[in-house]
């Protein structure tokens, strides 16, 4: 069914939704974090990525809902799964996880127009100390991205936050890709940058709907595209690690619309 967008454009090209538009994010995201809660108890060695993206389809779908990223540019999947030193944007398919693997599952979907997305981290089996380091980091960055989120402050309090959090552990901010603004389409003005300095860029408005999905490597934060067209990887072959959350400005600050409803955002967490 189409609908023509509510809202309206500011003068940074940023749509503005009115408060009756945070219902159908609210929906759109609780259903994007339950399909991640869902995978959790079937991310284990032995497993592969196909059979976990085939449950996260079947799941969106007998939700009624629809997979955004399936037809999206050619994608034919229902998730990311991008394991070890892949940033983004792996490929689900006959891949094996193994013990200590840790993988990024990044999941949205399309509830009633609306666009939900997110992402966590997971581990199959043993979590080393490295890496649990590194995925703590990577939450808190998100958390502290998140914390910044309200009528006044700009997005670049937003990338500050978060890259000072990674370089204060002497990790590094992934520049190649960001988040990005959505409601009633997957990707809409503006870029959200996960570095940057504070008050910098666009102010941010009540009734802004965007994603904060910052990847967090820990050797350098360059990147490279295989020739797959997808797969995006730490050039120096280091692991990285990224969360993602879809947000909404309110009046005294956000509303986050992906938070986990059982809890089940670490990979440490119980499954
Ligand atoms: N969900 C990703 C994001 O956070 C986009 C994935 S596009 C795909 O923006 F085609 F690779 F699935
Ligand atoms: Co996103
Ligand atoms: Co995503």
């Amino acid at each position: 069914m189409h609908r023509a967008k509510t809202g309206f454009l500011n003068k940074d090209g940023i749509r503005i939704h009115p408060p009756e538009d945070f219902a159908g994010m609210r929906a759109s995201g609780r259903l994007a974090a339950e399909c991640l809660d869902m995978i959790a108890g079937h991310v284990k060695p032995g497993v592969t990525t196909g059979e976990l993206d085939g449950r996260i389809q079947a799941f969106i779908e007998d939700a009624g809902a629809v997979s955004a990223t399936i037809g999206y540019r050619g994608y034919q999947h229902a998730s990311c799964i991008s394991i070890n030193h892949v940033v983004c944007h792996g490929i689900p398919g006959s891949k094996v996880l193994k013990d200590g693997d840790i993988l990024n599952i990044d999941v949205t979907c399309i509830l009633d127009g609306w666009f939900g997305d997110n992402s966590r981290m997971y581990v199959a089996g043993k979590l080393s100390r490295r890496d649990e380091r590194l995925i703590n980091v990577t939450h808190d960055a998100l958390m502290l991205g998140i914390a910044a989120v309200k009528p006044g402050n700009s997005f670049g309090d937003i990338g500050a936050a978060i890259q000072r959090h990674a370089e204060s552990h002497r990790m590094s901010v992934v520049r190649d890709f960001c988040g990005h603004g959505l409601g009633q389409v997957f990707h809409a003005a503006p870029n959200v940058l996960h570095y940057g300095q504070p008050g910098s860029g666009p102010k941010l408005e009540a009734g802004m709907f965007f994603t904060i999905e910052p990847m967090i490597n820990l050797g350098r934060p360059g990147t490279k595209v295989l020739s797959d067209g997808w797969t995006a990887v730490t050039k120096d072959r280091k692991n990285t690690a990224q969360f993602e959350h879809s947000v909404g400005v309110t009046a005294e600050g956000c509303e986050i619309f992906t938070l986990s409803p059982a809890g089940k955002f670490h990979p440490t967490w119980a499954t």
